[in-house]
């Protein structure tokens, strides 16, 4: 009886852990919001988790909008410095930073689209 409690016990931590390892718990079928990909992909370390921006690393996002359209803002992530290089507003922005803005490496199209979103949504 106690063995097979801490069988029990001992089989529910090592699903806990293969949970944390390969994000198959329960419920994570659902597509990671655009709001959350920007923190998980390190977005939010050089523009703020809000997009406001971070001196020296990354300039502010909002009121960005403007100046993008779906197809172009995905461009852009997929090569930002190529991209900006053809671009004189972003060239002479960029001058502002030490680092380069790097770019994103996955083919997971539809979760680079929800980023996307959540980016021209931002205020
Ligand atoms: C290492 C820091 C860094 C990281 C990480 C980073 N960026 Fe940037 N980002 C920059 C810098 C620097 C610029 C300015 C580049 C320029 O103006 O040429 C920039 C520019 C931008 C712009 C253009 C802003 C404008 O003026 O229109 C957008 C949009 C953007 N980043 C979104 C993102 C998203 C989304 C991610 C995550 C996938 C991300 N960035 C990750 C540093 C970063």
């Amino acid at each position: 009886m106690i063995l097979s409690r801490s069988l029990v016990a001992v089989s529910t931590a090592l699903a806990l852990v293969g949970c944390l390892l390969l994000a198959s718990c329960p419920g994570s079928n659902e597509p990671v919001a655009g709001k959350d990909l920007f923190v998980n992909w390190g977005c939010a370390n050089c523009h703020a988790a809000g997009g406001t921006g971070i001196q020296g690393l990354g300039p502010s996002l909002q009121g960005k909008a403007v100046n993008w359209t779906r197809e172009s803002l995905t461009e852009y992530l997929r090569d930002p410095t190529g991209y900006a290089a053809k671009n004189p507003r972003l060239k002479e922005q960029g001058r502002g930073y030490m680092t380069p803005m790097p770019p994103i490496l996955t083919k997971d199209e539809a979760a680079v689209a929800r980023l996307v979103d959540h980016v021209l949504a931002l205020p």
